[in-house]
């Protein structure tokens, strides 16, 4: 939620900034701006709406080495050109860019700027006025920034200009996340490297509370109290490759397409030198020893982690509790004696459940976090980490971080099986070839897929997806990613729940999409498509090769049954990407969406 970046250096930082900002684009796309830094001062550019249209506002005229820039995703103050970063202090002297929330923002409004004019409705202004209070009060502009970082409550990744200084960016960073980039004669900072990976690949992660000096030949870590850190950079592994689109239309198609190479790379990834697959003995003690397991996450992630805890309680005999972590925050269960925690996060900075995370730790339990980001917030904080390997995902809608994310519940279910001598195991890098395998078929189905989403979903204002058991929470996942790309209302539901209710909803032609993959519940999801029909829905059922029948509009080949999730979930992400391409929507950037949610 928002992007940061800063550049520092000799070049012009105009194109290094836009440049940055439109790599971090999927962070937040409503509005967005840039500040740059030349002998004549500070020039700020911003506009409402895309990267594409602060470039089109930006001066190519002016020429600074200097600069900062942000793209928002908007928490204070509707998405509009004043509400837009960067932000000025009343004077002009001090510009800010913010990502995150500042939760008592109207108590130092109150307290300390009554005074002040405000233009904008955003929390970040309250944070650059009151840095130049205390500059007017006599302080430096390093001292007003800490005592304001002092003062604030929530989550920040800040950084600052001051016009009288040309030689310096001031950083800070709380909870949200933000790293400075290390380049021979500049730095820049950025929410993720991803945005500055084409200037460098040296970066130096950044903790909470920290503040950092950086000019274009150093960067100074410091503790809020002045008190220096030290610290190496670390090399960032991106490939160009991974965050271009290439030749796709969109992200989300090329995501999609590479789903069968990230279950190969997590195979490969967790295999030990004999070929099987393994997970540090620390995890695998920690999952023998919890009496429960309590799975944390939201959106995708929690649909990901419903599937994982059939996988766990089938596999390795644990019970498993999956929570939303904006709900458990403060409406916390009674928990066993000896719980073990998992975060399912791609991003590993989701605000939701970090929270959760800070509240486990406090309460001395452990915690183990799934994420696609090494370094990420949850990864950083958790006693374990399990990465996903699946690339940068930057399509909004998530959709190969969901399918490694069960490739990797899937093998740390069964190798705690294997551990605890349970004959529950699965032969699973032989299983996971052969979803793998079935993968490659179903992005090669993408004719079959476009005219299904064409048949059912062009026109429809609603769409109901039913299964039973596992094929319940692929149906969930498959109406949230269709909600989001396309805007029909689409939910899941439990096929036995229908008559207890939501059957009121179906209409002459409502579509339903009714998943049957699972033997034991095959007849009886069978039934619940009847009573739809018999009330005037249009069904297409996707089923599992040896449990078709005739009606079937799409049968998926064969993988374990308990896999099936993996399979099953790539069909409704193509009817989602074509319902939405067919209905005019921006398919990687939807309406109101940003990809890491990084405030609660
Ligand atoms: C939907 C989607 C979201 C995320 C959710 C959690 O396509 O991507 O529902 O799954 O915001 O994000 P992470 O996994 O980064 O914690």
């Amino acid at each position: 939620m928002c992007g940061i970046v800063g550049y520092i250096g000799n070049l012009d930082s105009k194109e290094i900034l836009l440049k940055g900002l439109e790599k971090l684009e999927y962070r937040g796309y409503d509005s967005a701006g840039i500040a740059v830094k030349n002998e004549a001062g500070v020039t700020v550019f911003k506009e409402k709406g895309r990267i594409a249209d602060l470039r089109e506002a930006v001066d190519q005229n002016v020429i600074a080495n200097t600069g900062i820039g942000h793209t928002r995703w908007a928490t204070h103050g509707v998405p509009s050109r004043v509400n837009a970063h960067p932000h000025q202090s009343a004077s002009g002297r001090l510009t800010l860019v913010h990502n995150g929330v500042i939760e008592n923002y109207a108590i130092l409004k109150r307290e300390y700027l009554s005074d002040a004019t405000f233009i904008s409705e955003t929390d970040t202004e309250v944070i650059v006025q009151l840095i130049e209070k205390f500059v007017n009060d006599g302080l430096e502009v390093e001292e007003a920034f800490r005592k304001t970082l002092k003062l604030l409550k929530g989550s920040y990744a800040l950084a600052l200009l001051d016009d009288q200084n040309d030689q310096t960016i001031f950083v800070a960073k709380n909870k949200s996340p933000l790293l400075v980039g290390v380049g021979d004669g500049f730095n820049v900072v950025a929410s993720d490297a991803m945005a500055m990976i084409q200037v460098t690949d040296q970066y130096l992660e950044l903790m909470d509370k920290e503040v950092v000096i950086v000019t274009k030949d150093y960067v100074s870590i410091q503790k809020l109290d002045g008190q220096e850190v030290s610290r190496e950079p670390y090399t960032a592994e991106l490939d160009m490759s991974d965050i271009e689109k290439g030749t796709y239309p969109h992200y989300m198609l090329k995501e999609i397409d590479e789903q069968p190479a990230v279950i190969r790379k997590i195979v490969q990834a967790y295999q030990n030198e004999s070929g099987d697959l393994t997970i540090d003995g620390n995890i695998i003690s920690a999952m023998g020893a919890a009496d429960r397991i309590y799975i944390i996450a939201a959106g995708t992630s929690y649909h990901a982690g419903l599937v994982g805890k059939q996988f766990i309680e089938k596999m390795a005999k644990i019970p498993v509790e999956v929570h939303v972590a904006s709900e458990f925050v403060y409406n916390m269960p009674l928990l066993s004696e000896n719980p073990l925690f998992i975060f399912i996060s791609q991003s590993g900075e989701t605000a939701d459940s970090r929270a959760v995370l800070v509240e486990v730790k406090e309460l001395g339990y452990k915690a183990l976090t799934i994420t696609n980001v090494p370094g990420s917030t949850l990864s950083r904080e958790a006693d374990y980490t399990l990465l996903l390997h699946a690339g940068p995902e930057i399509a909004v809608a998530s959709t190969k971080a969901y399918t490694a994310q069960l490739a990797v519940l899937s093998i740390l279910a069964n190798v705690t099986a294997t551990s605890l001598g349970l004959s529950s195991t699965i032969d699973l890098g032989h299983e996971l070839g052969i979803v793998a395998n079935s993968m490659d078929g179903l992005i090669d189905a993408k004719e079959e897929m476009e005219a299904i989403a064409r048949e059912y979903l062009s026109t429809t204002r609603n769409a109901f997806f039913i299964g039973r058991s596992l094929d319940f929470y692929v149906g969930l996942e498959g109406s949230l990613k269709l909600k989001e790309i396309s805007y029909i209302q689409a939910e899941g539901f439990a096929g036995g729940e229908l008559k207890h209710g939501t059957i009121a909803l179906i209409e002459d032609g409502t579509p339903i999409i009714a998943l049957a993959t699972q033997e034991a519940v095959n007849l009886s999801i069978r039934g619940n498509v009847k009573e739809v029909v018999a009330r005037g829905a249009n069904p297409c059922i996707i089923s599992m090769k040896g449990l078709e029948t005739e009606e079937d509009r799409f049968v998926l080949p064969v993988v374990h049954e308990l896999l099936a999730p993996l399979v099953s979930v790539i069909p409704l992400q193509l009817i989602s990407y074509y319902a939405a391409l067919h209905r005019d929507c921006d398919v990687d950037k939807p309406r109101n969406l940003a990809k890491s949610v990084t405030v609660e």
